[in-house]
């Protein structure tokens, strides 16, 4: 590199000194504040961005991860049951699940004990699920498919079911009879 050159180089760093009288820290301070306020306003703007869609996230997506409700659904007068002889009810109600709200129907054989007790079964066979019927003349359910045959109590009598006819929760309340889940054996 030549004299004059290191001349010029020289020259032009003492005129930056003199024009930027600390040597050019205010314009990295300016740079620093202005870096920092940048990201300030970035978060802060984050910050209320969240806040504000919280509650349509909750709205939105809350209804979707519900489970479906549980309901006891009333299929009738208690009185209208006769003691000690099955009838098949078919019977619906609306289930909600997540977004989809949708009519379900069921059917269920319900045995009345008494006035206060009463066994409401599955209509599906604990075999291999087909549907069954009461044969009045011997007072048990048959099962067509395997020939299964099932007491009144529900109880396996003969053929292949592995258990009893599986049975639904209910309740007796203002004189109706209100049936919900299946009950879970074992
Ligand atoms: S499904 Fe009923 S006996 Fe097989």
């Amino acid at each position: 590199m030549s004299e004059n050159t290191h001349d010029t180089v020289g020259e032009l760093n003492k005129y930056l000194s003199e024009q930027q009288p600390n040597g050019g820290n205010d314009q990295m301070d300016e740079m620093s504040r202005r870096k920092f306020m940048t990201t300030l306003l970035g978060m802060t703007g984050g910050a209320i961005t969240l806040l504000l869609a919280a509650p349509i996230v909750s709205y939105t997506v809350k209804p979707a991860l519900k489970k479906s409700d549980t309901q006891m659904v009333d299929v009738g007068n208690f009185s209208d049951f006769t003691a000690g002889k099955p009838v098949k009810v078919d019977y619906s109600f609306m289930r909600k699940d997540g977004w989809i709200e949708a009519e379900v129907k069921q059917s269920c054989w319900v045995l009345k004990k008494d006035d206060s007790n009463v066994k409401v079964f599955s209509p599906n066979c604990t075999h291999l699920g087909c549907g069954y019927s009461w044969d009045e003349a011997t007072q048990e359910f048959k099962c067509p498919c395997h020939g299964a045959v099932f007491s009144a109590d529900g109880e396996v009598k003969a053929g292949p079911p592995p258990r009893p006819l599986d049975q639904f929760e209910t309740k007796i309340e203002g004189g109706k009879l209100f049936v919900g889940k299946l009950k879970v054996e074992g």
